[in-house]
């Protein structure tokens, strides 16, 4: 079975087409990160009319590399949200008149949970129950998934995403944008030693995260250190011992979590994925934490880690196969939520068991 997948929720235009769940036959990214580096982060306007343009020449060189027509297509899978409306709506849009036009089915994908199946291409099968770290520029959330397709968020943050934190710490830093990878790249010659930011307490006690105190903390460092931001000298050796003392504290914050977690669910599978899992040493934290708890991770390569559309087409091949589509009043909504499960009702029947392996 063939899917196309469609993915514009933020500055990316994607298509793929996509075997059976799990073979990538093509995937075509048109990045607009260039047109957005001036103004140091996607501006939505200039965004959704780049989808326009782009949308049918990256559809159809899809379509063209994977060496298949309109025709041969099974289905259309495409990100509803959450993400920028103006954005959203070019790739639903197209997706529904293709549907439409071809008299195939349409399915209507959550972004997040495209960002799960972006590890089902390299990984062996995701054993069930599984517990993922999803952490991009515009989310940060755990979710427990007991069986494919049920999710209850067991852990999000309160304020900035983790690849939000890294952006403005890099734009404090006037490093450009987006900041993660300048991040990373600056922290490997850093002493992540040098610099000790607490981590944020959650006053009611839940096991979710918060970033924005880190970034307020870098800020203050910044000012009372008097660091100089100076394009031209390039980046000094305190501000490498900045950024790897900053990249620490974020993947201590999010994988001592994770750990809690997987400790307290005793999950069979842990995923980590999102544009922030192309960080070396989240990856390498996440590696040691599976290896303690003695169960496999999974992460997707760097090319899936950001936004593409494989990912959406292999989520929406796994929902009709579980037979759900989506029927021409779908349209893109903001604020899709990802949630359909209540881990407190299945405790309360299953108290002894509770998932563990
Ligand atoms: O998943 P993604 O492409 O888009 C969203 O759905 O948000 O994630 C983009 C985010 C950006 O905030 C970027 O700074 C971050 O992922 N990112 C990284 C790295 N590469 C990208 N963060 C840390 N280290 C990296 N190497
Ligand atoms: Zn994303």
């Amino acid at each position: 079975m063939l899917i196309l997948g469609i993915e514009s929720s933020c500055d990316e235009t994607a298509a793929a087409v996509v075997r059976d769940g799990r073979e990538i036959v093509s995937s075509i990214i048109s990045s607009q990160i260039e047109m957005h580096r001036p103004y140091g982060g996607v501006v939505p306007e200039l965004a959704s009319r780049e989808h326009l343009e782009k949308i049918e020449p990256v559809v159809k060189e899809a379509l063209s590399k994977a060496g298949v027509t309109l025709r041969d297509i099974d289905a259309i899978a495409v990100t509803q949200g959450p993400g920028l409306v103006g954005s959203l709506l070019v790739g639903v849009c197209y997706a529904k008149a293709l549907a439409w036009g071809l008299e195939k089915p349409l399915i209507g994908v959550n972004h997040i949970e495209g960002h799960v199946y972006s590890v089902v291409f390299e990984n062996p099968p995701i054993e069930y129950p599984a517990l993922a770290l999803i952490v991009s520029g515009g989310h940060t959330n755990i979710f427990f998934i007991p069986e494919e397709g049920k999710y209850k968020v067991v852990s999000r943050t309160r304020d900035d995403a983790a690849g939000e934190a890294f952006d403005k710490v890099a734009k404090m830093l006037g490093l450009g944008y987006p900041g993660g990878p300048i991040i990373e790249r600056l922290a490997l010659e850093g002493d992540a030693s040098k610099l000790k930011f607490p981590k944020a307490k959650i006053s009611d006690g839940r096991p979710d995260l918060s970033f924005s105190g880190l970034k307020t903390a870098v800020a203050r460092h910044i000012r009372e250190a008097g660091i100089i931001v100076t394009p031209d000298g390039g980046p000094t050796q305190e501000i490498k011992d900045l950024a790897a003392s900053f990249q620490t504290a974020v993947v201590h914050a999010l994988v001592s979590t994770l750990e809690k977690l997987a400790v307290e669910l005793g999950p069979r599978t842990l995923i980590v994925a999102g544009g922030v899992a192309c960080n070396q040493a989240l990856i390498g934290s996440a590696r040691a934490a599976a290896a303690r708890l003695g169960v496999p991770v999974h992460f997707p390569s760097k090319h899936l880690s950001t936004d593409n559309a494989a990912m959406i087409a292999a989520a929406g091949h796994a929902k009709l196969k579980a037979g759900v589509v989506s029927d021409m009043r779908m349209t893109a909504d903001v604020t899709l939520r990802l949630q359909n499960y209540d881990l407190d009702q299945v405790d309360a029947k299953n108290k002894k068991v509770r998932y563990r392996v």
